[in-house]
């Protein structure tokens, strides 16, 4: 397998897929319709989507449920990004290499927009499961995607981390594995989560599915940071030096470039081997985490 061949293929068939799921009666508010579809659509790796489906497979799910949960996730995510950018908090100007959705749309629109996709990820959801009343598997999977986007997930990530700006090496390392397993690991873990569940997993494996997210997400919260300090705009889509503006203790100012990376990797290896003490055909899963402790955005 050509790994990056393969995420390149899957991401463009899941943006074909999460496209039915938006908002397309047209009417007044269409200015917001309009910052949702450029927000979404603005080119993510779509990771989200692309874990819970691949999980869902490794359970051995065939149907077609499992899609309007991958796209219920990537509009949180979205939204998470929207209001990230806005200037009360990370205050960016660029994502996934285009103008971010206030620099575009203005504050309120942006405001707007998150809440709206956040909405109608709920939307979504909640028609998958009246068109499936018998169906109790797609229950769960709503009260954990609630969950991991809630104050016991991302938003309280995001929280601390706010709260944790401009404070140095203050608020210890703890705190800062807080931040990332909340504002990073929770969307993470809900996507392989629900992807397990969806297909019929047990609840055993759906835990361990659950603590291979919270190693890649750690991973993939600390190969950011990296990002932040190494990379550029051209390669990121997405202004690089956000956390040294914002004077952000990031896994970088604890650790260090170079530890950092080597923790990328010793997490995703961890997140491997919890992955590989599963039964059910895991290869792209297996792939897809070792590529991303060199991805370059
Ligand atoms: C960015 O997420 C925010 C973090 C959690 C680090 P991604 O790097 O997955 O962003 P997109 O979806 O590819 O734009
Ligand atoms: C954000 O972390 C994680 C979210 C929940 C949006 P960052 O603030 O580091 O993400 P980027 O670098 O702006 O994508
Ligand atoms: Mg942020
Ligand atoms: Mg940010
Ligand atoms: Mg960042």
């Amino acid at each position: 397998m050509n790994i990056e061949q393969e995420i390149t293929h899957r991401a463009a068939s899941i943006e074909e897929r999460i496209h039915p799921y938006m908002p397309t009666e047209p009417g007044l508010q269409q200015t917001v319709i309009d910052a949702m579809d450029y927000s979404v659509f603005a080119g993510g790796k779509r990771l989200r989507p692309m874990l819970m489906e691949a999980s869902y497979r490794m359970f051995g799910g065939t149907e077609d449920t499992v899609e309007p949960f991958m796209a219920a996730i990537e509009m949180i995510h979205t939204y998470s990004l929207v209001h990230d950018d806005l200037p009360a908090m990370d205050n960016d100007e660029y994502r996934r290499g285009k103008k971010t959705t206030h620099a575009k749309y203005g504050e309120a629109m942006a405001i707007l927009a998150g809440d709206a996709l956040l909405n109608r990820a709920y939307e979504t959801v909640a028609q998958a499961m009246l068109a499936h009343p018998e169906d109790s598997r797609l229950m769960r999977a709503f009260a954990i995607l609630a969950e991991k986007a809630g104050i016991y997930g991302m938003v309280g990530g995001q929280t601390v981390d706010v709260e944790s700006e401009k404070k140095g090496q203050e608020i210890g390392r703890e705190k800062l594995d807080f931040i990332y397993r909340l504002k990073t690991g929770a969307l993470l873990e809900a996507s392989l989560v629900i992807g397990a569940v969806l297909a019929g997993a047990s609840e055993e494996e759906a835990g361990r599915m659950e603590q291979a997210g919270t190693k890649l997400g750690l991973a993939f919260q600390i190969k950011d940071d990296i990002l932040d300090v190494t990379s550029t705009m051209e390669v990121l889509g997405k202004p690089i030096g956000s956390d040294t503006r914002n004077e952000k203790s990031t896994y970088v100012t604890f650790e260090g470039l170079e530890q950092a990376q080597k923790d990328v990797k010793a997490l995703s290896e961890e997140a491997v081997s919890i992955l590989d003490g599963v039964s059910g055909e895991h290869d792209f899963l297996r792939e897809l985490f070792l590529y991303l402790i060199g991805r370059e955005k």
